[in-house]
C-alpha cells in the first residue's frame, strides 16, 4: 500500500526514506494506485543529468483530464470543481460541478478541434482569472494540444516574443478584464501583439466586460456561440507519459524568457501527491490559491494538483484590495475556505492596512496556510500566523519553482513542526544538496550554500522549449550532475531548509521573478540611453523593488531627467509589463566594471540598499572613480 497520505512526522521520515532509497518503487505504487491509466508503463525512471535526459513512466498511457474530471464523474459529479468568486462582490459567485466541469471542457474541445488543432499544436491562452482560462488548459490537454498561458499583465511585446517562440496556431483571449475599480482592455493588446505573429490564425475571444471591440474578419471568433454549438462529449487524446502537457515561460538572465516544458504523468503524479499532502486537503474542504493561473502555482494548485484529488478550488477575479483590503477574509468567511495559499507580497501589502479588515470575518474554518513565491520574512510570518492562522492554522512555506512542477521543500501541515521563515523540510522524494564556492556538497548540518536537487522527482521541467542546450547549460552545468536551482539556501542544526533568496540575476518583485537583462534590453532601447544595469533593493511590500543605474550617450544636449525617467518606464511597460517598472533610475557618468568588462552588480546592489560601509576591494576595477560618483548620487 501506498503512502498517499501522511498524517505523522515518523510516518514522513519513514516514506522520505523508502523514497529516496528505492525510488522507483514508491513511485510506482503511488502512480498504480491513486491514478487512471489506459496502459501502465514499461518503465518507471530512466534519467541522465549529463544530456539531460530524465523520463518518468516511460510507456505509459494517459488522459490528466481523464484523472481531473472523468473519473470523479462516478462518484462525485455534483461536487464542486472550480468555484468563481467576481472581482465584483455583487456579482454572483459560480459553483462549477465536476459534471458542469466535463461538458465545458469537452464543448470547448471540440472547438479547438474545429479551429484545426491537434495534439501537439500550440495554443496560447492570453486570458484573465474567469473559469474559460481553467476550461481552456483542459481543453487543450483533452486534445493532446500544448498550452502556454501567457499572464494577462504582460505586454504586447512580451506576448508577441512568447507566441513566437512556441509557434502557437491560435490566441484564446477576452474582450477584456476586470481588475478591481479598472477595466483592461486585453484584446487590443493581443491585436498589437499579433502584428508580429505571421503564424497565428486564428483568435477566440471570451466575453467578460461587454465593450465594443474591434474583431478582425477571418481572424478573430466570439468564444460562447462556437461553444454553444459544439457537442459535449469529446473522447480523451490517448497520450504518452512524456508527452508535453505545456510551456510556461519564465524569465532568466538573457534576454529571452525560457519555455519551461512539463510533461504529463510525472507532473500530474507530482501535483497530485503533493496537493493532497502539502494542504491535508479533506473531501469536504474548499481550498483557494489566490495565485494567478498565468503562473506555475496556479497551473499546479489552482488547476491540476486540486483536480486531480477532486476538490473543490476556487478562482479568484479581483484583487486583494477591491472593493477594500478586506476582499481575502471575506471570501474566507464567505466560501468557508479551509485551505488558503497566498504570497508574501500580499501579505505584507494587508498587514499593513487596519486590523478591522481581518477581524471583521470569520477565520474559523480555516485549518492550513500556505506562502510561496519568495522568502517570507520573520514580521510577516508573525502577522500571518497570529491574525489569519489564529496560531492554531499552520503556516506552510513552500518552496519551488517553475521548472520543479511542484513543491520542493515545505512543511506537511500538522506534521512537520514549522519555524517561521524556515521552508522546513525536503518533501517526500525530493534530494536537496547545498553546495560550496568550489562545486563541492557540504555534507551536514549548520551549512549555507548554493541550493541542488541530487535526483529526478517526476515533476522536473523536461526541457526549454527549441533549446535544450540552454535548458543543459542554465541548470545542469553549473553543478556537477546536478540540478541547480538558482537559489541560495542554508541547513539548520536540525536538518531544516530556509531559503536565502536568489543567487543569480534574477530579481524578486511581488513574487513576480524578473530577469535582469530583459529590463536592461529595454532600457536600452531609449535612443539617450548609452548602458544600464538593474539591482534588486528591500521594499516593505513587494520584498524587493528595481533600481536603475543608466548612463546616457553624450550628445552635448541636456534632458530633463524627470521625462527621461517617465520614457524609460513607459518603454518597461512597452516591452515587459507594468510589473518591471523602475522604483528609482539614477543617472551616472559611468558603471563600476571588472577589468574583463563585467558589471560589478554587487557595489551596485550594495549601493541601492543604502549600504556603503563594506563594499569590498574597489581598486581592481577597470574604473573605480565612479563608485564614489554613484554613492554621492544615490537615491534615497
Ligand atoms: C522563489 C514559484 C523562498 C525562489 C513557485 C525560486 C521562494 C523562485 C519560495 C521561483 C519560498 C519560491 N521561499 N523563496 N517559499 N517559493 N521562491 O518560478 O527564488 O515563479 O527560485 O515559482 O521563487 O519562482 P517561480
Amino acid at each position: 500500500m501506498s503512502n498517499y497520505n501522511i498524517k505523522h512526522l515518523e510516518e514522513y521520515f519513514k516514506v522520505y526514506k523508502k523514497s529516496v532509497n528505492d525510488p522507483e518503487v514508491f513511485w510506482e505504487e503511488i502512480a498504480e494506485e491513486h491514478f487512471s491509466w489506459y496502459k501502465k508503463w514499461n518503465n518507471v525512471l530512466s534519467w541522465d543529468f549529463k544530456k539531460p535526459e530524465i523520463k518518468w513512466y516511460e510507456g505509459a498511457k494517459l488522459n490528466i483530464t481523464e484523472n481531473c474530471i472523468d473519473r470523479h464523474l462516478r462518484t462525485n459529479g455534483e461536487k464542486t470543481a472550480i468555484l468563481f468568486e467576481p472581482n465584483n462582490p455583487s456579482e454572483e459567485a459560480q459553483h462549477i460541478s465536476y459534471n458542469d466541469l466535463s461538458k465545458k471542457v469537452n464543448r470547448f474541445a471540440n472547438v479547438l478541434k474545429e479551429q484545426g488543432i491537434k495534439k501537439g499544436d500550440r495554443v496560447c491562452i492570453y486570458l484573465p482569472m474567469i473559469p474559460e482560462l481553467a476550461i481552456s488548459l483542459l481543453a487543450c490537454a483533452r486534445i493532446g494540444a500544448i498550452h502556454s498561458v501567457v499572464f494577462a499583465g504582460f505586454s504586447a511585446t512580451a506576448l508577441s516574443t512568447r507566441i513566437n517562440d512556441s509557434d502557437c496556431k491560435i490566441v484564446i483571449t477576452s474582450d477584456g478584464s476586470y481588475r478591481g475599480a479598472k477595466t483592461i482592455d486585453l484584446k487590443s493588446i493581443v491585436d498589437e501583439a499579433l502584428e508580429e505573429c505571421p503564424n497565428v490564425q486564428s483568435v477566440l475571444v471570451a466575453k467578460r466586460i461587454n465593450t465594443e471591440i474591434e474583431m478582425k474578419k477571418g481572424r478573430d471568433t466570439w468564444l460562447q456561440p462556437l461553444l454553444d454549438k459544439a457537442s459535449d462529449v469529446c473522447e480523451p487524446e490517448i497520450m504518452d507519459a512524456e508527452d508535453p502537457l505545456f510551456i510556461l515561460y519564465t524569465s532568466g538572465s538573457t534576454g529571452k524568457p525560457k519555455g519551461m516544458v512539463h510533461t504529463t504523468a510525472g507532473y500530474m503524479v507530482y501535483t497530485a501527491y503533493t496537493f493532497k499532502n502539502m494542504f491535508q486537503y479533506k473531501e469536504e474542504d474548499v481550498y483557494w490559491c489566490t495565485a494567478d493561473i498565468g503562473w506555475i502555482t496556479g497551473h499546479s494548485y489552482i488547476v491540476y494538483g486540486p483536480l486531480a484529488n477532486g476538490a473543490t478550488t476556487v478562482m479568484f477575479e479581483g484583487v486583494p484590495s477591491y472593493p477594500d483590503y478586506g476582499r481575502f477574509w471575506k471570501i474566507v468567511e464567505k466560501h468557508k475556505i479551509n485551505q488558503f495559499y497566498t504570497a508574501p507580497t500580499a501579505i505584507r501589502a494587508l498587514a499593513k492596512q487596519r486590523l478591522d479588515f481581518v477581524n471583521k470575518y470569520d477565520l474559523s474554518s480555516l485549518k492550513v496556510i500556505g506562502s510561496v513565491g519568495e522568502p517570507i520574512n520573520e514580521e510577516a510570518w508573525h502577522w500571518y500566523n497570529d491574525n489569519i492562522g489564529k496560531k492554531k492554522s499552520p503556516i506552510i512555506d513552500t518552496w519551488w519553482q517553475t521548472e520543479t512542477g511542484g513543491a520542493m521543500i515545505t512543511p506537511i501541515p500538522y506534521v512537520t513542526p514549522t519555524i517561521p521563515t524556515y521552508a522546513t523540510l525536503p518533501f517526500i522524494g525530493v534530494q536537496p544538496a547545498l553546495m560550496d564556492k568550489n562545486g563541492n556538497e557540504l555534507k551536514g548540518n549548520q551549512v549555507e550554500g548554493n541550493l541542488c536537487i541530487k535526483f529526478p522527482w517526476p515533476s522536473i521541467a523536461r526541457t526549454i522549449w527549441g533549446n535544450h542546450k540552454r535548458y543543459k547549460e542554465t541548470y545542469f552545468s553549473a553543478y556537477k550532475d546536478n540540478y541547480f536551482t538558482g537559489d541560495g539556501a542554508l541547513r539548520d542544526a536540525t536538518g531544516y531548509y530556509r531559503i536565502t533568496g536568489r543567487v543569480d540575476d534574477v530579481i524578486i518583485v511581488s513574487g513576480h521573478n524578473l530577469g535582469t537583462a530583459p529590463i536592461e534590453d529595454a532600457i536600452n532601447e531609449h535612443p539617450a540611453v548609452a548602458e544600464s544595469a538593474i539591482v534588486g533593493f528591500p521594499h516593505d511590500i513587494k520584498g524587493n523593488a528595481l533600481y536603475a543605474y543608466v548612463t546616457l550617450k553624450e550628445t552635448g544636449e541636456t534632458r530633463n531627467q524627470d521625462n527621461l525617467r517617465k520614457e524609460i518606464n513607459q518603454i518597461i511597460t512597452e516591452h515587459i509589463g507594468p510589473i518591471a517598472k523602475l522604483d528609482k533610475i539614477q543617472f551616472t557618468n559611468g558603471l563600476p566594471k571588472t577589468r574583463s568588462g563585467k558589471i560589478m552588480r554587487r557595489i551596485l546592489r550594495k549601493i541601492a540598499s543604502n549600504d556603503t560601509s563594506n563594499l569590498g576591494d574597489t581598486s581592481t576595477l577597470l574604473n573605480p572613480e565612479v563608485v564614489q560618483e554613484i554613492i554621492e548620487n544615490y537615491i534615497k
